[in-house]
């Protein structure tokens, strides 16, 4: 058997196309990654792959070696996965709306849910704009700073103020908002930004929100992974909407807006936070794609 046959060496096996070779070892390590439990197993692996022949997973198609030291970081990488290591770790990067970040240990994972949140907050700030204000939006529990650098990308009018608790986190958010303009604080929700009191249209927070005892049932990716000052937040995981309920009160201006991503169990519970504190009006739900309650918006009525 010679390196063109053998495909435990590396190489394409005879008459075997590029697409046919990177097909060959997605599949492979899918099945491999489905075994494990991985939620979306295929992308994973594609993804994975791109990351190890720095290409993209279309420019997988191109491909037309893969070298015995490629093939072993890959399977490396692979086995991390099935080990359920976040993808968005193994590759360094998460894609959050128009943007990249830079993610890893110490800080919270960016999800594809909280990507409509921020697209709210861009919204919002936007309709400032054409009101022909130059917005005040402020980030709380800012993370890897995903939805500050989202609306600070797409609105640049906007001044974005972004604050986190963990020193950790805030590595990662300084990286992530370098030269953006960004305001970054480190510092507690519940005091954040005194100097913006009154002062701001738009705030919008992912807190952390699973109750204390639903620990078991966090995926591994997340709980083994993200910091748990992101995910966990008292009994009934409410405890950081109530501090944010009162803080965006503080924050905003008359008729400023605020949106918090909650849970998909607190689409009544996170709402009634706001309304049982009798200075909003207009506080919704809003769904996520898959149709699941994820976000609440309220606007300051005094
Ligand atoms: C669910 S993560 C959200 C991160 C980011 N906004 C995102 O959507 O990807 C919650 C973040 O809040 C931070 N955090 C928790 N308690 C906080 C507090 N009291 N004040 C400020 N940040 C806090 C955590 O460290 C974590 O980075």
């Amino acid at each position: 058997m010679t390196r063109e046959t053998d495909p435990s060496i590396s190489g394409r096996r005879a008459a075997e196309t590029p697409r046919e070779l990177t097909g060959r070892l997605v599949r492979a390590a899918a099945e491999r990654l489905a075994a494990a439990g991985v939620p979306s197993p295929d992308f994973d692996a594609a993804e994975l792959l791109a990351h190890v022949l720095g290409t993209t997973r279309p420019g997988l198609a191109l491909v037309d070696e893969v070298t015995e030291d490629e093939r072993a970081r890959f399977d490396a990488l692979v086995g991390r996965r099935a080990a359920r290591e976040p993808l968005q770790h193994l590759t360094g990067t998460a894609t959050f709306r128009y943007v990249e970040l830079a993610v890893g240990p110490g800080v919270f994972t960016p999800r594809p849910e909280t990507e409509l949140l921020a697209g709210w907050g861009v919204e919002r700030a936007q309709a400032a704009v054409t009101e022909g204000r130059s917005p005040v939006v402020v980030d709380l529990c800012t993370g890897s700073g995903a939805i500050a650098l989202g609306i600070a990308t797409e609105v640049p009018q906007a001044r974005v103020h972004a604050v986190e608790l963990s020193e950790d986190a805030l590595a990662w958010a300084e990286r992530n908002l370098a030269g953006t303009g960004v305001d970054l604080r480190q510092g507690d929700l519940a005091d954040a930004f005194p100097d913006l009191d009154g002062e701001v249209d738009v705030v919008v927070c992912n807190p952390p929100y699973i109750p204390l005892d639903a620990y078991e049932s966090v995926a591994p990716e997340a709980r083994d992974h993200d910091p748990h000052l992101a995910l966990f937040s008292g009994d009934d995981g409410l405890q950081a909407m109530r501090v944010l309920e009162r803080t965006a009160a503080r924050l905003l201006r008359p008729g400023g807006v605020v949106g918090a991503e909650h849970a998909d169990v607190q689409g009544e519970a996170a709402p009634a936070v706001f309304v049982a504190a009798g200075r909003w009006a207009d506080v919704r739900d809003h769904r996520d794609l898959a149709g699941r309650p994820r976000y609440l918006t309220a606007r300051l009525a005094r």
